[in-house]
């Protein structure tokens, strides 16, 4: 294991994370490396997104991209949800404005059992990525991440986006057996992944369950919480806090919690003041509607602190916007946003 920085674990984001008291609100954004930043349009062109992924000297330098732009407190490794299961060998792409798209959908217990397990030999240039971004970053920590097993399921089985999940959720109510040995592949996966990148050096985890907010909260508890609580539980064995996000979550919050997470992230459609009561004694984090960064930067920076405010509630707050920012997102918003989170009165 590589040796942290000193001053790592004194990060406003590793304190805050721990249910410490920070220096500053810490904040960073999810999706902060990609199309909202010129930089990373001009080191992209002419290259896949996957390709990306699998450069290691690619990766470092658009996961180092935000942090020099906007500083924020956290970098967050330039990677994809489906990039391990490219790495064993299902056949995949990524498409330009469109998302994840499977080759041959998984549909039974053959198709599951064709899957391969995930070894270090698949993603050598994953920890290389990750050991070069720790020497680079040092005092600011690195937050590795995988996709929870709802939501990875529900890109294999539909073979692409989709709004409904519709033919995902037909396997976990009619076909349980092939569902259990799906979501224990993806589980099997996701937790070999985020072991791969912790032992590299990254201090923390995001376990990204997007689309579980398309459960009720019976199915989730039964047919999908054990295999999160799974992946996040190997995360805790490694000693790094572990952040859990799904969006349109209002009902799923605690189970969530439950799952396994030390700091629940909220999408931007649950007021905070009504999330912290339902993640209990736990960390927050979130959750700026992404939208507002179009708004005037003091009407932004308004709602700002009106998230910082509620989040006082909490064992502790880690400022974000509510899901991803947007690709037309100007990246001076999120400057603007990123000073003003960081100098508010603690
Ligand atoms: O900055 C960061 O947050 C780190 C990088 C990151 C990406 N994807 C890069 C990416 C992270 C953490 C993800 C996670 C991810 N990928 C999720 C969970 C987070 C969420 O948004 O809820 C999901 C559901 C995916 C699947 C996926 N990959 C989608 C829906 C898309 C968008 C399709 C599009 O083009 O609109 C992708 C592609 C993707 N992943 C891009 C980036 C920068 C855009 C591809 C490009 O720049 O060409």
């Amino acid at each position: 294991m590589t040796t942290p920085h000193p001053g790592l674990s004194e990060s406003p984001f590793l304190v805050a994370a721990r249910g410490g008291q920070p220096a500053h609100t810490p904040v960073w954004y999810m999706r902060q490396a990609g199309r909202s930043l010129p930089e990373y349009l001009k080191v992209r062109e002419g290259i896949g997104m996957l390709e990306s992924c699998m450069d290691a000297d690619l990766v470092t330098e658009i996961t180092l991209q935000p942090v020099r732009r906007y500083g924020v407190d956290a970098a967050i490794f330039f990677s994809d949800i489906v990039l391990p299961l490219k790495a064993v060998g299902v056949d995949l792409d990524i498409k330009p404005g469109v998302g994840p798209v499977v080759a041959s959908p998984v549909r039974t217990l053959a198709d599951v059992e064709a899957i391969p397990d995930l070894v270090p030999e698949h993603v050598p240039y994953i920890s290389q990525a990750v050991r070069q971004l720790v020497a680079e970053l040092g005092a600011t920590p690195l937050i590795g991440f995988a996709g929870a097993p709802f939501t990875v399921a529900s890109y294999l089985v539909e073979g692409g986006p989709s709004k409904e999940h519709a033919r995902t959720k037909a396997m976990m109510f009619g076909a349980p057996d092939v569902w259990d040995a799906l979501m224990r592949k993806i589980a099997g996966i996701a937790a070999a992944y985020l072991r791969i990148q912790v032992e590299a050096g990254a201090s923390a985890v995001q376990l990204f369950d997007s689309w579980a907010g398309a459960l009720t909260p019976a199915d989730y508890r039964d047919s999908v919480m054990p295999h999160s609580q799974r992946v996040l539980a190997g995360a805790g064995e490694l000693g790094v806090p572990r952040i859990h996000f799904g969006v349109g979550t209002t009902n799923l919050l605690g189970l969530m919690g439950e799952a396994g997470a030390d700091v629940v992230g909220v999408d931007w459609r649950t007021p905070l003041d009504r999330a912290i009561p339902l993640v209990g004694d736990r960390v927050v984090q979130g959750n700026l509607d992404p939208t507002l960064v179009f708004a005037p930067t003091e009407v932004m920076t308004a709602r700002a602190a009106e998230v910082i405010e509620a989040g006082r509630a909490a064992r502790g707050h880690i400022f974000n916007l509510g899901h991803g920012v947007i690709p037309s997102t100007d990246p001076g918003q999120l400057t603007a946003l990123t000073e003003f989170v960081q100098s508010y009165p603690r």
